[in-house]
Order: structure tokens, then sequence, then C-alpha cells
């Protein structure tokens, strides 16, 4: 369908008078929900730096390419879950479907293998994804998401767990349980599909349809089926991590014994694989403890042949994903509230009777403002009493009432909302600062 923005409403249009929605899977974040998204992007962003990752961001847009080639083709975000379009100049585009390919493009693009590695980065972005919508299951959802690129040891692995579960526990959620597993390298897996193809190939019959399609395109998923009569198969899979060559087992150990050192307790999924194909060695993701097949607050892995898949020189990369919409939801479960401080609190809500008030609250309205302070300032023409109720619902430290009488005197009645005391302040705004400041 072609679409002409300039085109004029016509009587089709305004026959049509349904409200719009926002579309299926995708969310407003109002006004009232703002201190949670600042609460958990400022904690991020905290964690981030300490752990000396800077910020990246990348377009929304990249060529569909990037993520046929990197994501895999047989992934159910590949088949089933881009948003992608040719554009007016007939190039096929996709808006992201996660964050890992983009800054794989940027660290290449940029030539960042000429900084000190690894090259610590982090995001907080908008993904999309055409998903069946469901709770923290979303089409629009934002990821907070790191990548160390240019560093292959395990440490590296330790390191962006770890911040992941920093960020978790710093905003208070408890009972987390980190799922970890490795599933080899372009070493030691091909061995170990054919063992896991071998092993599948006399119970085919017992599995699913899309079963039947992994062990033809792409037998890793085999072991990442949610169908329950897909799971007695995977009970007796052989498992990745007995098929580890020496090095990748050795990798595996070393990750373990930081994390044992740090104090990060982990639990070993021998059935974790993950939904994108980039994956190499490590991989994880954090639940909490209300288990469920859509629950991960976070998770990620090792992508050590990612950047070559994107014509770049061979590169070790590592890093994860974690939905804030899904660690608002579980603050908010766990009856977890933003610091205070974060919801916006006016310092000064000005009250006027009379046109010489008004005439004066204006000026004072706009000199506090640009001294700093919040100000908010009453409306049209109501009553004292309706304005300091507005007062009262604004949430303000302080009412200014302005009257005929106070004017007459030079002055300005400031009241403290939550006491009720009140004093004079001279009608002027460094002397109305000064005291709300003081
Ligand atoms: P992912 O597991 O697809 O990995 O997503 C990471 C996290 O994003 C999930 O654990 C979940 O918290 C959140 N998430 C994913 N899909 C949705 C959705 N439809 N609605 C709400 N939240 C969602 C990746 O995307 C990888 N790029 C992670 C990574 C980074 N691996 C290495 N580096």
């Amino acid at each position: 369908m072609s679409v002409d923005a300039n085109r004029q409403p016509g009587a089709d249009d305004r026959a049509d008078r349904r409200r719009f929605q926002t579309v299926r899977g995708t969310n407003d974040t109002l006004p009232d929900d703002q201190p949670y998204w600042d609460w958990v992007r400022g904690a991020a962003q905290d964690v981030a730096r300490r752990f000396g990752f800077r910020r990246i961001d990348t377009p929304v847009l990249e060529e569909t390419a990037l993520f046929l080639r990197t994501i895999g083709e047989g992934t159910d975000i590949v088949e089933k879950e881009m948003y992608t379009f040719r554009d007016r100049g007939e190039d096929l585009l996709t808006l992201r479907p996660e964050g890992t390919a983009p800054v794989c493009r940027a660290y290449i693009q940029h030539g960042m293998r000429t900084l000190p590695q690894p090259v610590r980065a982090f995001y907080i972005t908008p993904i999309f994804r055409y998903e069946r919508p469901q709770s923290g299951r979303l089409r629009q959802h934002y990821q907070f998401g790191a990548e160390a690129i240019g560093d292959a040891s395990p440490e590296i692995d330790a390191e962006v767990i770890h911040l992941l579960w920093s960020l978790l526990e710093e905003l208070g959620l408890g009972n987390l349980t980190l799922h970890l597993n490795s599933i080899g390298d372009a070493d030691c897996r091909p061995r170990y599909l054919d063992a896991l193809r071998g092993y599948y190939a006399g119970r085919l019959a017992d599995v699913c349809d899309d079963c039947h399609t992994r062990y033809e395109k792409n037998p890793l998923r085999l072991l990442d089926c949610k169908q329950e009569r897909c799971q007695p198969s995977i009970q007796g899979a052989p498992t990745p991590a007995e098929g580890l060559c020496a090095d990748c087992a050795d990798h595996f150990d070393t990750l373990r014994s930081v994390l044992d050192l740090w104090g990060i307790p982990y639990r070993i999924s021998p059935t974790l694989v993950r939904g994108l194909d980039y994956y190499t060695r490590t991989v994880f993701e954090v639940h909490p403890q209300a288990e469920g097949s859509q629950t991960a607050l976070g998770a990620g892995g090792r992508y050590d042949g990612l950047i070559a898949q994107l014509g770049g020189p061979p590169t070790p990369g590592v890093g994860f994903g974690s939905g804030i919409e899904r660690i608002i939801m579980n603050l908010r479960s766990a009856g977890l509230t933003p610091p205070a401080g974060l919801a916006p609190q006016p310092d000064v809500y000005i009250v006027y009777l009379g046109q010489a008030a008004h005439t004066h609250a204006l000026r004072l309205s706009a000199a506090l403002r640009g001294a700093g302070l919040s100000v908010s300032l009453s409306t049209g023409h109501r009553s004292l009493r309706a304005q300091l109720r507005a007062a009262g619902t604004a949430d303000a430290r302080y009412a200014l009432i302005l009257g005929d009488d106070e004017i007459g005197r030079g002055a300005a009645t400031l009241r403290l909302l939550e006491t009720g005391d009140q004093r004079d302040v001279p009608l002027d705004a460094e002397a109305v600062r000064r005291a709300v400041t003081d």
C-alpha cells in the first residue's frame, strides 16, 4: 500500500473515529512510570561505569544481511520475528532485533581494534521482535547490554556476568539463579553435533515437527525445544559440555573458579544453548526465582566467531543483554520502589489572587526557574483553596502565595506544605530562592 503523507483528510478519514492505541506488543512509558526507568537506567550506567564500560549508540536501522549472517538463518528471530522492509531506495533494512551484531559492525567499521583491547561498550536501546506478546514479552522492548570485544580470556566472561549480577543485586532483586553452560567452539562443536544427530536419528518419531527441522538445519537448538513431548529426548541427549575440547574445558573451568572467587552462585544447565547462533563456549541466563520460559532478566555469552563472520579480523567477544521492562516488572512485583528524589517534585508552587499578583507571579516564576528551582505556576483564576489543593496534588514542597495584601507589603507568603508553617519573604526572586534552598 502506498501512503501519501501530504494528502488532505477525506470523508473516509473523518468517518473513521476510532481511538488509536499503541501497536500490539508496544508500550507507552508515562510520566508516572519514569522514576522506575530513571532508576534502572541510572543504576545500569553507574554499574557499567564502575566496570569500565563506555556508552555506544548505533542506529535503530541496519542492513538486513547483518542479522541474517550473525543471528543465524534457522533461528526464530530471523525466521519469524524481524521487522524488515525495503526503503524508498530499495535497500533491505531491519529494525534492530538485538544489540550485539550492530556493536560488532561498529567495532569493525570504526577500526576499534587499534584501541586498547578489550573494547568495553554498553548500550540502552530499543529492540524490535515480532513475537507473540504476553507478560514480559514485547514487540518493542529496551535492552541494557554490554559487550567486551577483543579478549578471549575467561576472566572477561566472568566480568560481564559480574556486571549483570551486580546491577540486579544492587537494584534489590534477590533470589536470582544464574544458569551457566559451555557449548564449545569451532574445533569441538562439529564433533558434538555429529554425536547429537546420531542420538536423535533413532528418535525422530518421538519429537515435534520443529525438531525435525532443527535436526536438519540447526541440531544444537534441539536442546532448546519447549514442547512437552520432546523433553524425554532432551533429557537423554549428550550435552555440549560433555563434548568440549581441552581448551574449551579449561576456559569453562577458569570461568567457574573466578565466579567462585567473587561469590557469584551459578547452576550448570547442561541443555542451555540460547536462541542466537553466534555463541561459542560460555552461555548464560539469569532468571528470577519464579521459573517460566519467558523470564530471563538478562542473558548472553561469548561470540568468538562473530566479527570474522562480518568480514573483520578474527576477534573474540563476550556480552549480555538485559530487558529493562522485565527488570521493572520484577521490581514492582517485589514491592521495590525507586529511591526518593527520582519523582520530580516542584520546589515551589506559585499561587496568586488578582491581576497585580498574577503579573508578579509570572515574573517570579521565570526568575526562579532561571535560578535553578523547579517551579509550578498556578493557572486561571481559581480560589485560594483550589490553588493550594493543586499545590498539594503536585507534591510541591512550598506554596508561594501572592495576594493584594502581600503585594501591598512588598512580600509573599511562603508556606511549607508538609507542616503548614508559613512566613513572609520579600517579593524578590533571590530572597525566595534563599528561603527555599536554605
Ligand atoms: P536475548 O536473550 O535474545 O539475547 O535477549 C536478552 C534479554 O533481553 C533477555 O534475557 C530478556 O531480558 C530481554 N528480552 C528479549 N526479548 C524480549 C522481549 N520480546 N520482550 C522483553 N524483553 C525481552 C540477546 O539479545 C543478545 N544480543 C544478548 C547478548 C549480548 N549476547 C552477547 N551479547
